[in-house]
């Protein structure tokens, strides 16, 4: 068990909350402005909100907690080394959020120790904000929250997502989207990582898997889905980190079976000689 006090927990998430809640706002009030869009790949997105709502969260942590070390998307890892790390997305589904497709969300993922111990994603433009703080249970909008119960793959429904890089896993993640949909009720993309991550701890989708993610992408649904009551894991079951490029998220009774279906259809692939 982690030795975190459960004071100091409880001024984490809240900071984290407000953190994350007021970029939340910042983001929702920029919807319908006309955006500067850069690209950071030939599709992958970045706009200036993604760069004004990491602000907002790190003015805040900074004030709040300025010897704590902070690790998010726009700017990268700071100075300090410290107990603390606040892993941050400042917007997960950039795309969407430009299409004003409805699933985008700010992420923000603590860790004592290097263990995750607070957890807070705010979904957009639904408004809910998730929660989680280590021992403590995962929380929507206050309410206690909790992974499905299905333990058929047949009466499941499964998300995932494919990254920019359209390189050998992206094609093989194609080959599992197919076997799996095949098997299941059906495989959603919606394209914001950390929604998945928490609709997976929230009971509306029983699994999650994808590739080539990085650490602000799972650092706070990694801890959300643990303390629903839910699995995560590498492909083959392994211990997971945020520094991985595979993961695995389930409500637990399908944890076995989706590793076994991910290696087996890995196996196929890769006999076709892509790896
Ligand atoms: C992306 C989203 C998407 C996932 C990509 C991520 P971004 O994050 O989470 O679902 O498939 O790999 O990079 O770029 O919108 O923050
Ligand atoms: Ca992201
Ligand atoms: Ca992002």
């Amino acid at each position: 068990m982690i030795d975190c006090d459960p004071a100091i927990l409880t001024e984490l998430e809240r900071t984290a909350v407000q953190a994350g809640e007021t970029a939340a706002e910042y983001i929702r009030r920029s919807s319908d402005k006309v955006l500067e869009i850069d690209y950071k790949g030939a599709t992958d997105l970045v706009t200036e909100v993604d760069h004004n709502s990491e602000q907002i969260i790190t003015d805040r942590i900074r004030t709040v907690y300025p010897h704590h070390q902070i690790l998010a998307e726009e700017s990268g890892w700071s100075a300090l080394k410290s107990d603390y790390l606040w892993v941050i997305d400042p917007l997960d589904g950039t795309t969407n959020f430009v299409h004003g497709y409805p699933s985008y969300a700010v992420s923000i993922g603590i860790f004592f120790q290097r263990q995750p111990v607070v957890a807070v994603i705010v979904e957009l433009p639904a408004g809910n904000t998730y929660t989680a703080s280590v021992g403590k249970g995962a929380f929507c909008n206050g309410q206690s929250i909790s992974v499905s119960r299905t333990t058929e793959m047949r009466k499941s429904l499964l998300v995932t997502g494919f990254g920019y890089h359209h390189g050998r896993k992206w094609e093989k993640n194609m080959g599992l989207f197919k076997h799996l949909t095949d098997i299941t009720q059906g495989v959603r993309r919606l394209g914001a990582a950390a929604v998945d991550l928490a609709h997976v701890a929230s009971g509306k989708a029983d699994g999650f898997w994808e590739y080539d993610l990085h650490p602000w992408d799972t650092a706070a649904g990694l801890l959300l889905v643990t303390e629903a009551g839910g699995c995560i894991s590498r492909f083959d079951g392994s211990a997971y980190s945020i520094f991985d490029d595979q993961i695995l998220a389930s409500n637990g009774l399908l944890h076995n079976i989706l590793q076994e279906e991910l290696e087996r259809e890995n196996q196929v692939n890769s006999r076709f000689g892509d790896g």
